[in-house]
């Protein structure tokens, strides 16, 4: 599965310019981040990729066909959790919003029961199924939100600020479930401006400035730019900051907080074997 976005031009209706002239292209087993600071256009391309606004120039395009003209058919492929978690409850009870995209896909009560409760299980909010989701705390509705989208399992996932009404744990079991779900061939984009996370989880990286791609790659060549991230707003990943300032003349600079461990031993090793 391959989706493109060829020169993406949007506005809102007062005029706003959002995008303006965006290109990308995602694949299945791929994680990609949208990575910009506010008012980057990262929310509006998510709303474009769901189709659930059109561009007012340009083209999306699956496996080659345009989205528009799949329909509902596309739409029903895409699962979208909202940058505001609240955008995303619907029903009055958090059970019955957790089945809404099961639902949608005629499944039978069965199979859409287990789904629901096996996902409010690993999220570890089993506890608030019949609650409203109004009276819970708006880290468990971010919850709520992901879950009913796991339990709706699109082949394409689009997170908007995924970890940022999240603590340590969710936070890693969100990039855990990122994980999972490339390794099952998902297409997964998520919009953030945490260049943490988005060190942790990415395969590439778009980084988006006042509507336009500014950089992209892999997340080694543009998390590592600290001119280009501080430049337009963005804190670079903790790894990169320590990593640049203690060797400033390395080469390669350690993105993922493993990696980091890792140079740091190696350098240790090779200072003590030379003394
Ligand atoms: N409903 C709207 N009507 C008019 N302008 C809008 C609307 N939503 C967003 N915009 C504008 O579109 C541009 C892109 O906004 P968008 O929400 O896509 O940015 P973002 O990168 O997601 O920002 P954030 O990090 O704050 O979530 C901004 O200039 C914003 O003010
Ligand atoms: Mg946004």
């Amino acid at each position: 599965m391959k989706i493109e976005v060829i020169d993406v031009h949007y506005s809102y209706p007062d005029g706003t310019p959002a995008l303006q002239g965006v290109s990308l292209e995602l694949r299945s087993g791929e994680v990609v981040s949208l990575l910009g600071p506010n008012g980057s256009g990262k929310s509006t391309l998510l709303l474009i990729l769901a189709g659930l606004i059109e561009p007012l120039s340009g083209e999306v395009l699956l496996n080659g066909e345009r989205i528009s003209s799949l329909g509902t058919r596309y739409r029903k492929m895409c699962g979208i959790l909202f940058q505001d978690p609240v955008d995303q409850l619907l029903a009055p009870i958090v059970e019955e919003d957790v089945s809404i995209g099961p639902r949608q896909l005629d499944l039978p009560e069965e199979e859409i029961k287990d789904r629901v409760e096996s996902v409010l299980l690993r999220l570890g909010i089993i506890d608030i199924r019949g609650k409203s989701p109004y009276k819970i705390s708006y880290g468990q509705a971010a919850k709520v939100a992901l879950a009913g989208l796991l339990a709706q399992d699109p082949d394409i996932y689009l997170l908007d600020e995924p970890s940022s009404s999240l603590d340590l744990y969710g936070v890693s079991f969100l990039i855990e479930l990122i994980q999972e779900l490339r390794d099952q061939g998902k297409i997964i984009v998520v919009a953030s401006q945490d260049s943490e996370l988005v060190a942790e989880i990415s395969d590439r990286v778009y980084l988006l400035d006042r509507g336009r791609v500014v950089s992209a790659g892999k997340p080694d060549r543009v998390l590592t730019d600290i001119e280009m991230l501080t430049s337009i707003g963005i804190r670079p990943p903790t790894t990169v900051r320590i990593f640049s300032k203690v060797f400033p003349n390395a080469k390669e600079i350690p993105v993922r907080e493993e990696d980091l461990i890792r140079k740091i031993r190696d350098f240790l090793y090779l200072v003590l074997e030379n003394r």
